[in-house]
Order: structure tokens, then C-alpha cells, then sequence
């Protein structure tokens, strides 16, 4: 059944208007209106996720348009934008950012509105996600445009340069358990950015082998991880010579977030 907030919104939607001006009344909408509005409705009382209906969910400063193509990004993934303030707080920095499974562009394109210095690359395998972040970086503003790059490209192939900042929220479930993942995940969102492999760390093995030539000396690497991943993570970091500064947890309470550094000595002897 849809909530009075999902009503609101898909009201605003209707209106074609942008969820930040949503009036605490909802005026009676003209019956050709009331026809689009009933069937946005039938959708979402489906199971459809209002994000999928609407196109566009918030995450972090902004709204980012969302299709079946792209992961709906999700809030505890605004842990990854928190932690590179702390971990990075002079702003004026012209970090060089990397995001391996961009998906929306949400996280690059939010960090690149928080440094605006900033320049920034993101890879994804899906063609059409990649078109989508495109969308988003041009819809937002002309100048993020100067500062980003989007690549359709597997994250074990890129080699263009050291990065300061890596960043990645990659696909994380068990093979076996998307099945029971519930219905608005599982039929909405793209098994590209869910199927994490036979035992969900697939991308976290990719992803670290390849940080000897797409993470700098001083830089950091940051990951979303799945419920329950952290030791395992963990260990496949160490075994790839990266050194874990902080694990932050998300409002349930479960490690979400990690932020790794080289250990000195490993970096030393890779590079
Ligand atoms: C969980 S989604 C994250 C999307 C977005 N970064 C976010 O946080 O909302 C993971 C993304 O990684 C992409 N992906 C999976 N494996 C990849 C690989 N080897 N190289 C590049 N992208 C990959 C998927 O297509 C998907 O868009």
C-alpha cells in the first residue's frame, strides 16, 4: 500500500514537479492526471520501488535519475561521502577520485560537488549504467562535466593513473541468496550490481589485486561491504598489503564501510 510520503511523491511526479517543493496539501489532481496517478500507484502497490517508478532517488546534496539499468542508491552508501571528509577534510584539494561500479555516478558525482578541485573517473561494466551516470553528471551542473569521465570498462582493466581516492560499493550478495533478497531488489534492481560470486567477495579479490596500480602512495581506498563481510574483506585486503584505518557502521549497527591505506612496506616493495 502506498504511504503518504510515496503519495506525495508520486503526486509531485505527476505534477512533474521536483520532490523538494512538495506541498503539504496535495491538490485534487484533473482526471487525466488522476489516471496516470492511480496507475503509479498500482505499481508501487506491486512492489515496484518508488525509485524505479519515478526515476530519481536522493542520495547525499542531490537527486540522481535511476533506471532498471542502475543500482537505486541506497543511504548507508553515504557513509562511503562521510568518510572521505574525515579522511580528506582539506576541500580545496585536487584529489584524483576513481569509483569502481559507479552505477548512478552517485558517489563520484557527490564527491566532486564536495571538492570541487576535484577530478574524477568511473568505471562500470554496464554500458547502459554508464549512460545513466553520464545523464546524471550532465543534469546536474556543466561543470562537473569539465571534471568527470566515465568509462565502460571492467575496474581489472583500467590503468590509466594513481588515484588518491578509490572508492567502491561493488556487488556483494552471495550468488545463492539473491533469490531470497526481497521482491523490489531482486526483480528491480540489475543482477550486475548485486551477484557478488559464490561467496559475495568476487569484486572485493578484483578489486584489491588491481590497487597496486590505481592507488597512490598516500592514497585510500574505500568500500561499502555486505552484512557479516568485514573479516573476510579484511583478510583479502592484508593479503593484497593494504592496511585498514577505520571501519565505520552503518545506523543498524553493521560494519558497512571500510577505509584502507597501504602498509608502507608492501607498497614499497609493489610499486
Ligand atoms: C552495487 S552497484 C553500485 C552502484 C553505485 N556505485 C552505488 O553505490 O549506488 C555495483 C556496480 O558495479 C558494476 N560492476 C560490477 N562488476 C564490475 C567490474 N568488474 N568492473 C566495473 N564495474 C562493475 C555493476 O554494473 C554496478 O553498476
Amino acid at each position: 500500500m502506498v504511504n503518504a510520503r510515496e503519495a506525495r511523491l508520486l503526486w509531485a511526479h505527476v505534477m512533474n514537479l521536483p520532490s523538494s517543493s512538495l506541498p503539504i496539501d496535495v491538490p485534487a489532481l484533473n482526471p487525466a492526471q488522476q489516471t496516470i496517478y492511480d496507475a503509479l500507484c498500482a505499481r508501487r502497490d506491486a512492489g515496484e520501488p518508488l525509485a524505479k517508478i519515478i526515476g530519481r532517488k536522493a542520495f547525499w546534496e542531490h537527486e540522481f535519475h535511476t533506471t532498471q539499468a542502475t543500482l537505486d542508491p541506497r543511504p548507508e552508501t553515504e557513509g562511503i561521502i562521510e568518510a572521505i571528509l574525515d579522511h580528506r577534510p582539506d576541500r580545496q584539494r585536487a584529489l584524483k577520485i576513481l569509483d569502481c561500479g559507479t552505477g548512478t555516478g552517485c558517489i563520484l558525482l557527490s564527491l566532486l560537488y564536495e571538492y570541487p578541485h576535484a577530478t574524477g573517473v568511473g568505471l562500470d561494466i554496464s554500458a547502459d549504467a554508464i549512460a545513466i551516470a553520464a545523464h546524471n553528471a550532465a543534469q546536474h551542473n556543466n561543470f562537473l562535466l569539465e571534471r568527470v569521465e566515465f568509462d565502460c570498462l571492467d575496474w581489472t582493466l583500467h590503468q590509466k593513473s594513481l588515484y588518491d581516492v578509490v572508492v567502491s560499493n561493488p556487488p556483494y550478495i552471495p550468488s545463492r541468496d539473491i533469490c531470497i533478497l526481497d521482491v523490489d531488489v531482486r526483480n528491480y534492481d540489475p543482477i550486475l550490481a548485486l551477484d557478488g560470486g559464490i561467496d559475495g567477495l568476487d569484486a572485493y579479490r578484483s578489486l584489491m589485486a588491481a590497487m597496486h596500480r590505481l592507488l597512490s602512495p598516500h592514497g585510500i581506498l574505500v568500500c561499502e561491504i555486505g552484512q557479516g563481510q568485514e573479516h573476510e574483506v579484511q583478510h583479502i585486503a592484508m593479503n593484497h598489503g593494504l592496511r585498514c584505518v577505520e571501519i565505520r557502521k552503518d545506523l543498524s549497527d553493521i560494519a558497512r564501510i571500510i577505509v584502507w591505506q597501504w602498509n608502507e612496506n608492501y607498497h614499497v616493495a609493489h610499486i
